[in-house]
Formats: C-alpha cells, structure tokens, sequence
C-alpha cells in the first residue's frame, strides 16, 4: 500500500520505519529541510533501539522517500498519517495549531478516496474538528483516529508487538483499509468510534500516570513507617486484579506524554463540565516527589547544601533514551542547585547544556560530595564503585531509582540513600 506519514518527530519515524517493515512504500513529508538532509544521509535525529536497523533496510528495498513539501508527500497515498507536535498552551491545553494548519494547507491535495489518520494525541472532538474543516475546503478526504501507544526506548518493539491498535472511525470501508495496513502484527485491532479512539488515548496515560504516582505514594509512605517499599510492592504485585508492572518507585514521571497529557485531560474534563479531582491530586503528587528526592538530599547535608558538590549518574527522563524533556533529573537537579549545590551530569545517551556534562560515570563524581542516580540505565550496574568511592570528595549515594543493590555499593565503602527502603 501507499502511504504518508506527515511530521519526522520521534512518532512518524517509528511510523514510517514500521509501516515500511511489513512492506508498504513510505513517502515521509517533512518541513525541516535540514532534518530531511539528515534522513537522506541514513542519519536519524533521535536515538531509538533498532529503529536505525529498520530505516537502512527500508532505504535499501525503496520503501521509503523523504519529501519537504507535503503536498508532494501525500501524492498517490492511499492512508495519510498525521504525526505532529500538539505542544501544551499555556492553560495544558494541547495546542492544535500545527495539526490545523497542516491540514488546511493539504486539504487541496488530498482526494475523495484519501484517509487523514490522526496518530498525535489529540483532545477529544479533535477529529470532528478537522472533518469541519476539511469540509470547509470542500475536501471529502475521510478522518480517522488512530491513537499511538509507543514508549520511548521500545518503540520499534511496541509497533511490532503491541497489545492493540485503536482505530476510531464510523465507517466500515476506511476500517477494512486500516485492517489491510496493519496486517502482519500481532495486535489485536480495537475498531470503534472517534471519541473513544481519542479518549483511550488519555485514558490509558492518565490511569498510567496515576498508577505510578500512587505507588510513589506508597514509597514515601514505607519511608515514614519503616516498611520495605520493594516487599510491599511484591505482595501486592501478586495479586492478579493489579499485577507487577509500572509501580518502580523513582522520582515521578517525566518525557513528553505524561506531563503534557495529564494536563490536557484535566482541560477535556473541565471543558465538559466534569470535575476530575484525581486526576489533579495526581499532578500535584507528581510535583511533590521530585520536591522530596531533593529534601531528603538536603537533610544529608544537615539542611544546608551551599559549596555541596553533586554528580548526576542520567540526564534522560528514563533509560533508553536520548530525551530530557521533562526530565526528573533536571527538575532535582535544578531544585538542588538553587539551594546552593554545584551539579555534573553523565548520562550514557542524553546530552543537556543547563548543567556541566562529564565525560564518564567516574568523572562526573570526581571530588563530589554525592552522587545522584536519576535515570535507571543498566549500563551503571557495570560501574566499579570502589573506582567510584576513590574518585569522590564524600561517600554517599542517592539511588532515586532504586537501581543499585545495596551491599554493593556498601561493600564499596560508599553510604546507600534509596526510596521506600529505611531499614536496608
Ligand atoms: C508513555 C506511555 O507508556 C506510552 O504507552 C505512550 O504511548 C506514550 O507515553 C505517549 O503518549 O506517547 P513514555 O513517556 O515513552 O510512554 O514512557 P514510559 O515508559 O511510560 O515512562 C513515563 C514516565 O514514567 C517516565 O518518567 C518513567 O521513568 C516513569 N515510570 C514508569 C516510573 O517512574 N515508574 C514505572 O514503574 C514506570
């Protein structure tokens, strides 16, 4: 089949990738023309395992090509993805602006038998709203909605492997084609209206948000009545109805879906007159835990962290990724440096120029007071701690992910500060 995916962000290079793994010919319209050299040079603008490996081998069968102008992107497409930005406004709200004037400007290119998908997460109502304005234009191209369920750091797996594929459309004939596109995955295809295409979307964010954030809760909660946080979360793990996943303690959410869609959907609720009071004691929760990690920092430097020196094991808001948008580590990171201690970072993926990046795991605690470990990366298991413990001014670590084990790190010489576990 022929198809478009429109925007080269982190959604339709997955996309793309994966539409042209089971066999479609990709045309990938994108603005940036210095993002399109870059494509065209094999060269990808984020770090996604295997997405690299899945791009060369579209690039080596021509099942892809790179456009930087829409219109040409979309000629001959059967299915034309939308995948852009829907950044928050200023109220949470998710800003259409990009999406809407995309479609405007297309409008005259697409023809009767097109289908506009929606892949960005969109509020509720939004395919309504481009099928009006399509009208508009008097194009009688279809809309249909079809969420995106990728995380950052597995998404080539999760377009290959995911639960399910939510298809949001109200007629049968753009179904079957969405159907025939997908065919080869895994997924369970989940057909439905638009509304509730759009709103599984935020459902499933918001329940996921709330989930961890709750178990962050139960964390700090361990900490105050002396309970192991990992063997209250193992006995209710068990219990099938709740299960083991998504409740690692850390130090709250952060990338670029969690924070932005917990926001839109309180705006969704509020604009339909629902009062959402969960919703919004899981954002301010959320807040809170970054602002604890740095007063229990804090209380080991005996309340006062003027000339502390404090090294940043991860910069990215989780493991496997290059993105620090959002990022715990920089909010903790920030806190502790406005109370008055100095920061380095090292990170395995992810670059920031807001604090000084050091060249490795040993360099970033030279002469340090304490080390932080903000980001669950695998790679600093293989850290030695006893090169650590020779390199740092102090002695102690605050692992805010609770990745390192303990005696380890003690059998180092070093002091262990974790999450939920005070008795360890
Ligand atoms: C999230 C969802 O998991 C995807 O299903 C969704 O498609 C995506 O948002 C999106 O809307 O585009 P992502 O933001 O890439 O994916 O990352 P997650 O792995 O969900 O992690 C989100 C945050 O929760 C991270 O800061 C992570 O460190 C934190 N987290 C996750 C925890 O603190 N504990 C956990 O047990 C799991």
């Amino acid at each position: 089949m022929q198809v478009t995916v429109i925007g080269a962000g982190y959604v339709g290079l997955v996309q793309s990738a994966g539409l042209a793994h089971l066999g479609h010919s990709v045309r990938l319209g994108e603005t940036s023309h210095d993002r399109i050299d870059e494509l065209e040079r094999g060269r990808l603008p984020i770090y996604e395992p295997g997405l690299h490996e899945l791009f060369e081998r579209a690039r080596a069968n021509n099942l892809i090509s790179f456009h930087a102008d829409n219109h040409a992107a979309v000629e001959g497409a059967e299915v034309v993805f939308l995948a852009l930005p829907t950044p928050p406004d200023g109220d949470g709200r998710a800003d259409l602006s990009i999406i809407e004037s995309v479609v405007r400007d297309l409008a005259a290119s697409l023809t009767p038998s097109m289908i506009l998908v929606v892949k960005s997460t969109v509020p509720v109502g939004t395919n309504a709203r481009l099928r009006t304005l399509l009208d508009e234009a008097g194009c009688s191209a279809s809309v249909v909605s079809n969420p995106e369920f990728l995380s950052e750091g597995s998404a080539v797996d999760d377009f290959l492997k995911s639960e399910r594929i939510i298809i949001g459309t109200e007629h049968p004939s753009d179904a079957e084609v969405l159907r025939r596109l997908y065919e080869g995955l895994p997924s369970k295809l989940v057909f439905t209206d638009p509304i509730s295409a759009e709103l599984t979307k935020y459902a499933a964010n918001a329940y996921l948000a709330t989930r961890l954030t709750f178990f962050n809760a139960i964390s700090n909660l361990s900490e105050e009545v002396g309970a192991d946080v990992v063997e209250v979360l193992r006995g209710v793990g068990l219990d099938r109805r709740i299960g083991e996943h998504f409740m690692r303690p850390g130090p709250g959410y952060g990338g670029s879906c969690f924070p932005k869609d917990t926001s839109a959907m309180l705006t969704i609720a509020r604009d339909a007159g629902y009062h959402f009071p969960i919703l919004e004691a899981v954002i301010q929760t959320d807040r809170l835990q970054r602002t604890r990690i740095a007063d229990r920092i804090e209380a080991i430097f005996d309340g006062s962290l003027e000339g502390a020196v404090i090294g940043f094991w991860g910069a990215a808001f989780k493991a496997g990724t290059d993105d620090t948008r959002e990022s715990p580590a920089l909010v903790i990171a920030k806190e502790l440096e406005s109370r008055g201690a100095s920061i380095r970072m090292w990170d395995p993926e992810a670059e920031t120029s807001e604090f000084a990046m050091a060249t490795g795991p040993i360099d970033v605690v030279d002469e340090a007071d304490l080390l932080v470990v903000a980001t669950e990366w695998p790679e600093f298991l293989r850290v030695d701690l006893s090169e650590v413990a020779k390199a740092m001014r102090g002695d102690t670590v605050f692992d805010a992910r609770n990745l390192l084990d303990p005696s380890v790190v003690r059998s180092a010489g070093l002091t262990y500060h974790c999450l939920g576990r005070p008795r360890i």
